[in-house]
């Protein structure tokens, strides 16, 4: 079964084709990435998936409808977590997820159960600026799932965090995949994809440059190495995030 499934996929800013004839698969119930490095055009893409940004070109079928123009009956079945996470001011981790919860019509138990999910339930009454980097991914990530959404994307969650709390992070990111959720997951961390994902889809420069598993990548262009290894095989450019 098929989650999306992207046809042609073109988004240029002026001159700058940030997103150039992307095809793309996703099955229901894998745990895909879309990587590259910074400018890559990885939000760009996952945005006009969302419908959040129109395409120039191209065709995407989410869950069986239609992205594009926004359409609603795709917002209770989708979760997502923005790049730029932006939480309402001076709200407390409680009241933010509170307020989702209720944007979605969903019981304030939901929201309550998620805080605990996330490892947040002693953080409930801290003032969403005073949450760590980790913390407030957490939050920002619980608020995405609030309304049990059956597919899930995570626009680099983990960025600018130390590795620690990256690490934590994954056990959450497996734990979203593992209840049979769809997850399509952005990172500029190599290493994040090899430990996470299913199937990577490899973006530099707008394109889509291969879509496989990181197995199947390594085997076939760096035998031995690792995804950095696939990328400099790929592009003849050492990875750099
Ligand atoms: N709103 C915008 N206007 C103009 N250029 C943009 C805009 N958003 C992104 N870009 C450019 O498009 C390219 C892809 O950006 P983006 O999709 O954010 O990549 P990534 O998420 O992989 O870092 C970059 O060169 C970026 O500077
Ligand atoms: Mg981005």
């Amino acid at each position: 079964m098929t989650a999306i499934s992207v046809v042609g996929l073109t988004k240029a800013y002026g001159d700058l084709t940030a997103v150039d004839a992307v095809d793309l698969t996703v099955d229901v119930g894998e745990f895909v990435g879309v990587i590259g490095p910074n400018g890559a055009g990885k939000t760009t893409l996952l945005e006009m998936i969302e419908g959040l940004r129109r395409p120039d070109a191209g065709e995407i079928t989410v869950l069986g409808e239609p992205a594009w123009p926004r359409n609603r009956r795709l917002q209770p079945r989708i979760g997502v977590q923005l790049q730029a996470s932006a939480f309402f001011e001076r709200l407390t981790a409680r009241e933010q997820i509170h307020t989702f919860a209720a944007l979605y019509r969903v019981p304030a138990r939901a929201a309550d159960e998620w805080l605990e999910r996330v490892g947040l339930g002693e953080k409930a009454a801290s003032r969403v600026e005073d949450l760590s980097g980790g913390q407030a991914q957490r939050l920002s990530i619980a608020c995405a799932l609030v309304h049990d959404p059956e597919l899930v994307f995570l626009d680099e969650p983990t960025a600018a965090l130390d590795p620690q709390a990256r690490r934590n992070l994954w056990d959450l990111l497996r734990a979203i995949n593992e209840d049979g959720r769809t997850v399509v997951l952005t990172t500029h961390y190599m290493d994040e994809a090899e430990a996470l994902c299913d199937r990577v889809a490899i973006i530099d420069h707008g394109r889509l440059l291969q879509h496989d598993t990181p197995t199947a990548l390594v085997a076939a262009h760096a035998g031995g190495g690792n995804l950095e290894d696939v990328f400099l095989a790929l592009t003849g450019r050492e990875y750099r995030a």
